[in-house]
């Protein structure tokens, strides 16, 4: 006998039929107790290969594995029943070819659980996008800033501030629209550009830096709870928690010195009487 959860989890359409409607909320989680926190007010959990460098401390995203992908793809479903999970195809794993991609998709969306993946690119991707939706893979798209092109990019700043790349940008939005995506990130772009993007395609904008005219938002959750050392300049941090963990732990660390720390005959003192 099966047993269904009382929750029913968001889809990838429960999200593409949000388009110009209620925004929609999302953040990045990799762990499960993160996950558990955040679950009930998002619509969509990121499991973002950010993780590299928020988790890793890598200098980029470009070391991450499917296999890390796949492991904190497994906490975050543990952790949340409400939201759609979305995890992200990590770089070298999709690119060579749609079958390839198809490859990694299948095996992240089996071994995880989550409802969809997310991988970077726009019209050179589009042939892939359409491959992986007609095969049953809801795919979130990323255009604008694509952190894994960092060693073509040189560095991770806004793009589309001139015409020309405002026009690659809006064309990339376009092309993995038409292909079948269900949602698209859109990162480090300007108002203009995030407006034009969401008016014209179909699936809803989901912005990074991108702006109050996306159809819905995203941020790295240790970004806007001040957890992370470097936080690009448009988020807004929500909470400063690193400096408490920082008090929390030393206090902890003079308790334990001045042999002040409560060990289980506290514990026990207090129980008889109360
Ligand atoms: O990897 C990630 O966390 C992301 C978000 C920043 C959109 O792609």
């Amino acid at each position: 006998m099966s047993i269904q959860s009382a929750v029913r989890r968001l889809t990838a359409p429960d999200i593409r039929a949000r388009k110009g409607g209620e925004p929609i909320v999302s953040l990045t989680s990799y762990h499960a107790h993160t996950a558990r926190l955040i679950d009930p007010h998002v619509d969509f959990i990121l499991v973002g290969d950010s993780l590299g460098m928020v988790m890793h401390g890598m200098e980029t995203t470009v070391p991450v594995t499917v296999d890390m992908m796949i492991l904190q793809g497994q906490a975050v479903m543990r952790g949340s029943a409400r939201a759609l999970v979305v995890v992200d195809l990590p770089f070298g794993s999709y690119e060579g070819s749609p079958q390839q991609a198809f490859a990694t998709a299948s095996r992240v969306l089996k071994e995880t659980g989550a409802g969809a993946i997310k991988l970077e690119g726009g019209r050179r991707m589009a042939e892939t996008v359409r491959f992986l939706a007609d095969r049953g893979v809801p795919v979130m798209g990323h255009v604008g800033l694509t952190p894994q092109a960092i060693n073509t990019l040189g560095s991770f700043k806004a793009l589309g501030r001139d015409e020309a790349s405002a026009k690659l940008i809006l064309d990339d939005a376009r092309a993995i629209a038409d292909a079948g995506a269900f949602s698209i990130v859109v990162e480090a772009v300007s108002e203009p550009l995030a407006r034009q993007i969401t008016e014209e395609v179909a699936p809803p904008t989901i912005g990074i830096g991108g702006s109050v005219a996306c159809d819905g938002q995203i941020l790295v959750l240790e970004d806007m709870l001040g957890l992370s050392d470097r936080v690009p300049r448009f988020v807004k941090k929500y909470a400063d928690i690193g400096p408490s963990i920082g008090q929390a732990v030393a206090d902890y660390a003079a308790d334990v010195r001045k042999r002040a720390f409560p060990g289980p005959e506290h514990v026990y003192a207090a129980k008889k009487a109360g």
